[in-house]
């Protein structure tokens, strides 16, 4: 089926528009997850058979892999998800309110390097209406069988002073149906977005949602939701530090490495789609964030969990990020270019490395590059 999809389908979605492309492939995986017999159709195809179980902040995952943000921004296609045999979904970036993102184009593709660039600027229907879409989903479906992540963003209105207030606003409205939140102060795509990694602007996010999500669990009488931070790959090793530092001491569980870089190299001068302006992923941000990963576990004496997400493309890249350090992998562009059978291609190498190297558990390769051998 890969084949499939590199010869037929990819070329095909390649003459439309990047952003139509995504939309109809949503749609028809929202439309084959929802329902009951292309849902075992689409298992059949592309469920990998073997696992990798892993658990990881309070939750088992079957294997490591799962969805990135941005790909299902009003999670609509969550059966879909599972179907493909992805782990767990990170859906949004959700905000307060709902916004339309900056003006099209606005995402564009490069197939020479195997790189996306976009600038949607947190496009997506509000919490408002996605606690209600998301509540018609449960009621309808029962809860996933695959850990649902929640992305949030702030609100292009909201101004920064206030921006806790959006987040925590945000995590309330959903936490019903969330398994895990990731904090996203890191797109480059909100202006000024970025400024809210310095360590006080950080500091009074994470209090403000910790303090909702422990409200939230105290009215259900059970745990607060894992809370994450995911940081961008345009700062220093000290930056960094100081956000891990922030992140640790305020209780959250764990850090997301890493969103899109504004950064170009040289060798895409030729490259018009790579040179808008906007956030680049894909093949050429893998470098960079396996670094941050690398940094994060070595600061961090491998004690706070990495997920790790930045030009996965098979499962060469997936190893290189668990080795240095992530207990969980996520990827976007690596279903631009590979299509869906890139999860069972990921779960199959793994399997294969992690016998290669005389290993039973995923969790021993987890920081194996710091331990001597990989
Ligand atoms: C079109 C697009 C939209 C994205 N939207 C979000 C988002 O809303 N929130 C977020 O944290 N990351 C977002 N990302 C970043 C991805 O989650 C991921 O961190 C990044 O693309 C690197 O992974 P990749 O190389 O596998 O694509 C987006 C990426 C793309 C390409």
């Amino acid at each position: 089926m890969g084949l499939v999809y590199r010869y037929f389908l990819r070329p095909l979605l390649a003459f439309q528009d990047s952003e139509q492309a995504h939309s109809r492939t949503i749609k028809m995986l929202r439309i084959f997850g929802n329902n009951f017999v292309t849902r075992i159709f689409l298992s059949g195809l592309y469920r990998s058979r073997k696992s990798l179980p892993i658990s990881v902040f309070g939750h088992e995952y079957q294997h490591p892999f799962g969805l990135a943000a941005g790909m299902d921004k009003k999670g609509e296609a969550i059966n879909g998800w599972n179907s493909l045999g992805l782990s767990f979904a990170e859906i949004g970036g959700v905000t307060m309110l709902e916004q339309p993102g900056n003006p099209k184009p606005r995402m564009f593709r490069s197939n020479t390097h195997q790189a996306l660039v976009n600038r949607m600027g947190f496009n997506n229907p509000g919490s408002e209406r996605m606690q209600a879409s998301l509540k018609h989903h449960f009621t309808r479906f029962g809860k996933p069988d695959i850990p649902i992540w929640v992305n949030l963003g702030k609100s292009k209105l909201t101004d920064n002073k206030e921006a806790h207030k959006d987040y925590s606003t945000t995590l309330v409205r959903l936490w019903n149906f969330t398994d895990v939140f990731v904090i996203n102060v890191s797109s480059p795509n909100t202006p000024d977005l970025r400024d809210l990694q310095s360590t006080n602007e950080l500091r009074k996010i994470i209090e403000e949602c910790n303090k909702a999500n422990v409200r939230k669990a105290n009215e259900a009488a059970t745990y607060p939701k894992p809370l994450l931070v995911k940081v961008a790959p345009d700062m220093s090793f000290e930056q960094l530090e100081d956000i891990v530092t922030v992140a640790m001491e305020s209780g959250c569980s764990g850090i997301v490495a890493t969103n899109t870089t504004v950064n170009r190299s040289s060798e895409f001068d030729g490259d018009e789609n790579l040179q808008q302006l906007g956030g680049l992923s894909g093949a050429p941000l893998r470098k960079t964030s396996t670094q941050f990963i690398e940094h994060i576990y070595k600061f961090t004496n491998g004690k706070f969990p990495i997920v790790g997400v930045g030009g996965i493309m098979n499962a060469d890249d997936a190893w290189e990020k668990i080795t240095a350090g992530a207990s969980l992998i996520q990827a976007y562009s690596g279903f631009v270019f590979e299509g869906p059978s890139l999860t069972s291609a990921v779960v199959r190498g793994l399997d294969k490395k992690l016998k290669q190297h005389g290993l039973s558990k995923i969790e021993d390769a987890v920081g194996l590059m710091h331990k001597g051998s990989n």
